[in-house]
């Protein structure tokens, strides 16, 4: 079994991220692969990046940090789940990337985008660009749903078309190769 971490990107009152987060944590959970943990930058609660040192030196200062980095560590994997900000993937999971760099390395990541016409993808494409320089390899598989409240009931339960569904199996059979593949380069010191 592989750890894969499922990160919700925002923190607002009343977001939706923690629905989105739930529906593919739940489909990762019975793909069979994984031990899946949601980890909701909302509750996180990261303040803005503050540590002195480099992240690469991981001279970390504060126990949010030091939490912080233990969560990614452990992680083989990675399905962000993002919302799109002003054509942009949401500061707070900017903030999230920032304070490491080593704990992201050689990881793969899934990447589900939820918006309006454009599903996120704008979004999506900003946090693949960055996740590039922390050496994560994102997949081509990918969840992108556009007007994903059309989906959510009044008891906030989400309920995607087909569409969405195949493109979660795709993108989790993906992920694990991917995280296979990865575990031998990261256990290949060179
Ligand atoms: C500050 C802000 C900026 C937004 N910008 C976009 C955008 O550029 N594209 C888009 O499709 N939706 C945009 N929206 C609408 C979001 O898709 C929608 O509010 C979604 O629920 C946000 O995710 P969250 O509920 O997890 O915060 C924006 C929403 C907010 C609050």
């Amino acid at each position: 079994m592989y750890n894969l971490k499922v990160i919700i990107s925002t923190v607002r009152p009343g977001r939706k991220g923690p629905i989105m987060a739930q529906w593919i944590a739940d489909i990762a959970k019975q793909h069979g692969s994984f031990n899946v943990e949601v980890l909701d930058l909302g509750t996180i609660n990261l303040p803005l990046m503050n540590e002195a040192n480099h992240p690469r030196l991981k001279k970390y200062e504060h126990e949010h940090t030091k939490a912080w980095s233990r969560m990614i560590e452990e992680a083989d994997a990675f399905i962000f789940v993002t919302a799109e900000y002003d054509y942009n993937y949401p500061a707070p999971l900017r903030n999230a990337l920032e304070y490491l760099v080593q704990e992201w390395a050689y990881k793969p990541a899934g990447i589900l985008s939820y918006g309006g016409v454009s599903a996120g993808t704008r979004a999506a494409n900003s946090l693949k660009n960055d996740l590039m320089s922390l050496k994560v390899v994102t997949l081509n598989e990918a969840v992108n749903l556009p007007f994903f409240t059309q989906f959510i009931n009044d008891e906030e339960q989400f309920t995607p078309n087909d569409v969405a569904q195949q493109a979660a199996a795709a993108m989790l059979k993906e992920l694990v190769r991917w995280t296979k593949g990865m575990k031998a380069i990261r256990e290949d010191k060179g």
